[in-house]
């Protein structure tokens, strides 16, 4: 997929390559996994309408951004802040930006590597028949018992990571691009087969009325936030994973078109999971806002009553691990590229350092679930923790920045012939929505959170 061998710094072998890299960035845990628990646990219909309108306003604007800078720079993204900070003469301290993407991307990955151990796990237990006519509560214990055991969480974290680095080290090759093309339109195809049974479940209406009738009263600040976070979350920005991406691209490649492509996959993918998660949970008198346990607790009840369930539910979580994997690797592309380009290791033994590190993080989170689970912070335990400080804070400061960067600091000149859209209408409703809604948008949310407004 990228060639690294001639140059040094790859290319996308084609514009097709490049789409399934970055939807494989964006479609992950994040779709099928976190946005129907944090849907869930904020009230419904009012958040996913912040959150649709945090993709469109702010998220798809930044995407174009960052993934111009990655493309005008062809550097990873500490390299990438230093180039383009010189060449708009601007202050060196933009460089830190690069840092920060670095750091949050192998943070979000220490959580990211064991709630993927969890799919993977459950692909085992699809396998065995664990889920065969289990009635809700039979399926909550099953969960239950799993998270308790940090040896089990250890070991399938452990064996996520290690899949992760295998892809990493070798370059992110032909063979994943080969399983992505045909995995990627798999897992629509069984988000609509899911979307079919939580049809037949009686709940069906109930399921699209919380997600789709907005009860504002229910929004608080906080709510606001995390939707907004998510928005970067789900689409991997604010922190170098799309830069890195976007570095890898040919010139003559339209990044907009692109960018409108692989964001609305991405919605799609995560409101198909939630159309198909509601109905479920309120058919067994389940709770919406159950936590990040959310999918484990209601999808095995799908595939435990319906025909063919057996087969479907292996097919289903095998493809989220996929999702994710394809996710965490864009997720430790960057501190690996960074360490082989600037700091000469070889990639063998940047994958090491950067997997090391994250893998011992992870058992802080492994722990949250099980013997550390009564350890707060801020009432948060260390997965809440990891997971409100990147989502919410890291990522949607590193979009700010990256707004500011690209709507104020570059050249326009420069914005204008990189995103290939010379003074054009759409350039310049771009230009607005990146130097103007978005970073306001991200500091008013900001403001409203710490009480000010
Ligand atoms: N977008 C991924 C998901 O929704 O699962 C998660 C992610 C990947 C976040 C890469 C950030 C990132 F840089």
């Amino acid at each position: 997929m990228i060639d690294t061998k001639s140059t040094g710094h790859g290319t996308w072998s084609s514009r097709f390559a490049y789409i399934l890299a970055a939807t494989g960035s964006a479609v992950g845990l994040g779709n099928i996994w976190k946005f129907p628990y944090i849907t869930g646990e904020n009230g419904g219909g009012a958040f996913v309408l912040v959150y649709l309108a945090c993709v469109l306003l702010i998220g798809i604007p930044i995407m174009m951004a960052e993934t111009m800078l990655g493309r005008r720079s062809q550097r990873n993204p500490i390299e990438a802040m230093e180039l383009l900070t010189k060449e708009s003469n601007a202050d060196s301290n933009w460089h830190y930006l690069g840092w920060m993407g670095v750091i949050a991307g192998l943070l979000i990955l220490s959580y990211y590597s064991v709630i993927a151990g969890w799919s993977t796990a459950y692909v085992l237990k699809a396998f065995t028949g664990s889920f065969i006519d289990a009635d809700a509560s039979a399926i909550k214990t099953i969960f239950d018992n799993f998270i308790s055991s940090p040896i089990q969480l250890l070991f399938w974290h452990s064996l996520f990571m290690l899949a992760t680095l295998a892809i990493v080290v070798r370059g992110v090759n032909n063979g994943l691009e080969k399983a992505v093309q045909y995995l990627m339109p798999a897992l629509f195809v069984l988000m609509f087969l899911l979307v079919g049974y939580a049809m037949t479940t009686g709940s069906y209406f109930q399921g699209l009325h919380f997600l789709f009738s907005p009860d504002f009263s229910k929004l608080t600040a906080n709510s606001v936030l995390t939707a907004m976070g998510h928005a970067f979350f789900t689409l991997s920005l604010g922190m170098g994973a799309i830069m890195v991406y976007g570095s890898y691209l040919s010139k003559d490649i339209s990044i907009s078109k692109t960018v409108f492509i692989i964001a609305g996959a991405d919605t799609l993918v995560a409101l198909l999971a939630g159309i198909a998660i509601f109905p479920i949970v309120f058919a067994n008198n389940l709770h919406p806002n159950s936590g990040p346990g959310l999918i484990f607790e209601t999808l095995p009840i799908a595939f435990g009553a319906m025909t063919g369930g057996w087969l479907m539910g292996i097919l289903f979580f095998v493809m989220l691990t996929v999702a994710a994997l394809t996710s965490s690797i864009s997720l430790i592309e960057p501190t690996v590229a960074w360490l082989v380009e600037n700091k000469g290791f070889t990639r063998e033994k940047a994958c090491l350092w950067s997997g090391g590190v994250t893998w011992i993080l992870g058992i802080g989170t492994i722990f949250s679930f099980n013997v550390w689970s009564d350890f707060k912070i801020f009432e948060r335990n260390i997965f809440q923790l990891l997971d409100y400080l990147t989502a919410n804070l890291m990522l949607p400061i590193g979009g700010f920045c990256i707004a500011i960067f690209a709507g104020w600091i570059m050249l326009a000149q420069h914005s204008e012939a990189e995103l290939n859209m010379p003074s054009t209408e759409s350039y310049k409703i771009w230009k607005i929505l990146i130097s103007y809604v978005a970073p306001a948008s991200v500091f008013f949310v900001f403001l409203h959170v710490v009480g000010v407004l």
